[in-house]
């Protein structure tokens, strides 16, 4: 039996991914490989759906995939690619937007956070029509399932939708994606602020942990994050969510569970847990860095492995297009 295809996307939007993003995103997708027929695709279309400096958008495309590629991701057992590489995203969300309803588009609550940012009618109608254009880079390649985290579930559903709204006007041809929860996504939150998630539009680059970071301010990060009252080592989320934080964090990175953690550091203060966590982070950022390092300083080679995963991506996208483009009527 063929193995079931997942697809996933991540944004170039930014010059490395964070603690957060490989946690939550990038390390699940390397298990996969042995599991699915994994599509795994740097999402430039999406990154410009807000002003974006195109010198910026061509570094940090390169720079994602090349993470990807260092971080485990291989071109023979997955298809990685950048999505611009394939018109046919393009071609099919205009299709599917032909296919929303206003109300319908205008009930994604994701939008509505992003452009509150800069006030609704500042925003550009990519925004607005982003989950649409994630509905086509799902149904083009005919995707079974779709991680998803819990912020994604709406437009997971819009693209059930719009898949059975083509299938039933036009006929059948899309497969209607489930959703794949792995098996637990971890929630790391920003080590200056244990209460906001970690992210890339943090305030203060002190509380992210960036894949890219050398050493020494991996560790230092680490050191001088906020942690509470006390010097107890506990997982508490409520009264200690900076501790917890960093408890979630060594556990993610060493595999240990966060019992057997807090039973090892107990009685010793924070400063041995927390130069334990450092070491961790530098342990399993460093090679990642040191082959992404490497792989953008040989530019032949990351578009050698780009174009392996392009041509896959184009070929199964094509197949799909031709299909939708007869059902519509071109
Ligand atoms: P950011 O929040 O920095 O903008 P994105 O929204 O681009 O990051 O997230 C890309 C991926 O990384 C998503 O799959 C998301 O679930 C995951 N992710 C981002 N931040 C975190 C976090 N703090 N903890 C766990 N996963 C995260
Ligand atoms: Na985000």
């Amino acid at each position: 039996m063929a193995r079931p295809r997942v697809l996933s996307g991540i944004q170039p939007t930014a010059d490395s991914f964070h603690l957060g993003n490989y946690l939550g995103a990038v390390r699940q997708w390397v298990p996969m490989q042995e599991t699915h027929d994994a599509f795994y695709c740097v999402v430039d279309l999406h990154a410009i759906t807000v002003p974006t400096d195109p010198a910026d958008l061509r570094r940090r495309t390169r720079v994602a995939a090349a993470q990807l590629f260092a971080a485990g991701l291989d071109p023979e057992r997955s298809t990685v690619f950048v999505q611009s590489h394939v018109r046919q995203h393009s071609e099919l969300a205009w299709i599917l937007i032909c296919l929303t309803g206003m109300g319908e588009a205008g009930r994604m609550t994701q939008f509505k956070d992003k452009a509150a940012k800069f006030g609704e009618s500042a925003a550009s109608v990519g925004l607005f029509t982003y989950p649409i254009l994630q509905a086509a880079d799902i149904l083009l390649y005919q995707a079974d399932s779709v991680p998803v985290g819990a912020d994604q579930k709406q437009h997971l559903e819009l693209t059930r939708d719009l898949a059975q709204r083509f299938n039933h006007r036009y006929g059948e041809l899309f497969t209607l994606p489930a959703p794949y929860i792995p098996k637990e996504v971890e929630k790391i939150t920003d080590l200056q602020d244990p209460t906001a998630k970690m992210s890339k539009s943090s305030s203060s680059p002190a509380g992210i942990l960036d894949l890219l970071d050398q050493p020494g301010p991996l560790r230092k990060k680490v050191m001088r994050a906020v942690t509470d009252t006390g010097s107890e080592v506990l997982f508490d989320e409520e009264n200690k969510p900076g501790v917890s934080n960093l408890l979630r964090i060594q556990s993610a990175l060493t595999g240990t569970p966060i019992p057997e953690l807090v039973a090892r550091y107990e009685g010793q203060g924070y400063g041995t847990f927390k130069k334990d966590v450092a070491e961790a982070v530098v342990e399993t950022f460093t090679p990642i860095r040191e082959r992404t390092e490497k792989l953008l300083a040989d530019e032949a080679e990351l578009d050698r492995l780009l174009a392996i995963g392009g041509r896959r991506a184009r070929e199964v996208a094509e197949e799909t297009m031709e299909r939708v483009r007869d059902k519509v009527g071109f």
